[in-house]
């Protein structure tokens, strides 16, 4: 892959900021989000995942270092008036490498990334299939405010 610096690691996989990786990854990174929730729009889809910035929002690829593949996905939000707390959307593992915990490293990636490189303290999110996920690693429900589904925050 070049010079492209992982942002974290773990035995098997590195953390990218989408937008240092090159164009391949995007394509995966969509067809994963595609194959859990269907777009009309595969070309808005791109441009979201096109516009991964270190100025948030930012996207991230989990890949897997020997297939080279990108595995997982997040991306990451500011929140509105609370700069110590940021929103995550699209979590998603490929289908076929779920149940191997690679949820909860991107989720933990996540955490330490908000921690070390954005002054952060929390992540808010929003689900309604994966509470059982998100709580299994240590999200709680918190009071809704400006969200209309179920809100877990750590
Ligand atoms: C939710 C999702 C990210 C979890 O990823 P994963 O890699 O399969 O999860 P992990 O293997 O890291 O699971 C971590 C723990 O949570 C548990 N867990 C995983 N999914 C769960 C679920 N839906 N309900 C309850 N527990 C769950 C695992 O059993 C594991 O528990 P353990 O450590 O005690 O064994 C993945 O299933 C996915 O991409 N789902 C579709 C998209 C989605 O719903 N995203 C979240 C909303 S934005």
């Amino acid at each position: 892959m070049g010079t492209v610096i992982p942002v974290y690691s773990s035995t098997d996989y590195q953390f990218f900021k989408l937008h240092e990786l090159p164009e391949k990854y995007l394509d995966e990174c969509a067809e994963l989000l595609s194959d859990e929730w269907s777009s009309k729009n595969p070309a808005g889809r791109r441009r979201i995942l096109q516009s991964s910035s270190n100025d948030l929002p930012i996207h991230f690829a989990l890949v897997e270092i020997t297939s080279r593949e990108a595995h997982g996905h997040i991306k990451l939000c500011r929140c509105l008036n609370n700069e110590y707390t940021f929103y995550a959307e699209s979590v998603c593992v490929a289908k076929k490498v779920r149940g191997r915990g690679l949820g909860r490293i991107i989720m933990s990636f996540t955490e330490r990334y908000i921690r070390e490189h954005l002054a952060g303290n929390r992540i808010c999110l929003q689900t309604l299939d994966a509470q059982g996920f998100y709580e299994n690693i240590g999200y709680k429900k918190c009071t809704p405010v400006q969200f209309t589904k179920l809100v877990l925050a750590t």
